[in-house]
């Protein structure tokens, strides 16, 4: 173990996700198992900056494996992103002694890692949470699947409702830049159409499937598009814009929102999390810093940060080529 190492800390940061939870007491029973002090800092950045620490121990982690959210509350935080306000975290970090920081969050949150290591010669680690899915270096996030499960459960719901009426209803769901949530959940629940960021198919695409659905004899059709769709339309105007082109439809619109990235973690995410939070603390020991945990063909990987938030993940091509095929 490097002498330097005596004290972690972690916190959460961005858009929270179900799991994360399972991934702070992953780091902290792992500080307590490798007898380490473990810190948490509460709202993310800006607690940070502000010094809300806790210390941690095996036993302050009790029974929030199965919980949603983050108990250590999150934050977008401005200010984290200047000098001044990194500056400032740093002396909160060496007041309270801390010798290396766990970030669980996305993009935004690693790069503000970034930051502070090279600022500061600090070192970071990531654990990538969020709903999204959406970074380099990891085939899963932790949150995904809980998200998309979840949105699979409302879709059927609405199923229902939709084909005892005939209805076509347009469901958004989340994905700022990326269209996993959609893509996945879309072919878990037997969409007709799924419109992704990654994938703009334009709007005449969309008026011909919706055709063939309805001349093919369906009752109901559900088309998912993702919040970072790129057709130039909301989901509201796409509904006027079906009900001007294809009368026979009666179109209802359904916004997922914020439920999404809400519910108790399902088995995977809690068993992901629980892995990276070990590897992370792990890392830590071996001397390495500005990595992000990461799962690839079932086995945890390091990717350097820089790396990670270079760019978003690609959609799978074939998961789409199965969504093509499924929606005959
Ligand atoms: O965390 C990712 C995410 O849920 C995106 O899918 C969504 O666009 C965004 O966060 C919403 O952020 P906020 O909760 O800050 O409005």
């Amino acid at each position: 173990m490097p002498q330097n190492i005596n004290k972690i800390a972690v916190l959460t940061s961005g858009g929270d996700s179900p799991g994360m939870n399972a991934a702070i007491r992953s780091v902290v029973r792992s500080c307590a198992y490798m007898k380490l002090q473990c810190v948490a800092i509460y709202r993310g950045y800006q607690g940070m900056i502000d010094g809300d620490f806790k210390e941690m121990n095996a036993r302050s982690v009790n029974n929030i494996i199965n919980k949603g959210g983050t108990i250590l509350k999150s934050a977008r935080c401005l200010e984290f992103r200047t000098p001044e306000g990194r500056k400032k975290g740093f002396e909160q970090l060496k007041k309270h002694n801390v010798d290396a920081l766990v970030v669980i969050g996305g993009n935004g949150s690693f790069a503000g890692a970034l930051k502070l290591n090279e600022e500061f010669n600090f070192p970071v680690m990531g654990i990538p949470g969020t709903i999204d899915n959406d970074i380099l270096g990891t085939s899963y996030t932790i949150g995904f699947d809980t998200a998309i499960n979840t949105v699979v459960e409302v879709i059927d719901k609405i199923r229902d409702t939709a084909s005892s009426h005939n209805r076509l209803f347009f469901i958004e769901v989340m994905g700022r830049d990326v269209g996993h949530i959609a893509l996945n959940a879309g072919v878990g629940a037997g969409a007709e159409e799924i419109l992704i960021p990654e994938q703009n198919l334009g709007l005449d695409r969309l008026l011909d499937s919706l055709k063939r659905s309805k001349k093919s004899g369906k009752s109901s059709s559900i088309v998912i598009v993702a919040e970072g769709d790129k057709t130039g339309k909301n989901v509201f105007e796409l509904k006027e814009y079906v009900e001007e082109h294809l009368p026979i439809y009666d179109v209802r619109v359904s916004v997922l929102g914020h439920m999404q990235r809400g519910g108790n973690p399902t088995c995977f995410d809690r068993v992901l999390a629980s892995r990276m939070g070990v590897r992370a603390v792990e890392a830590i020991l071996e001397g390495k810093t500005n990595y992000m945990v990461g799962i690839r063909d079932s086995k945890l990987i390091l990717t350097p940060i820089s790396e990670a938030i270079k760019a978003h993940t690609e959609v799978d091509e074939e998961l789409i080529r199965v969504s093509d095929i499924m929606t005959t």
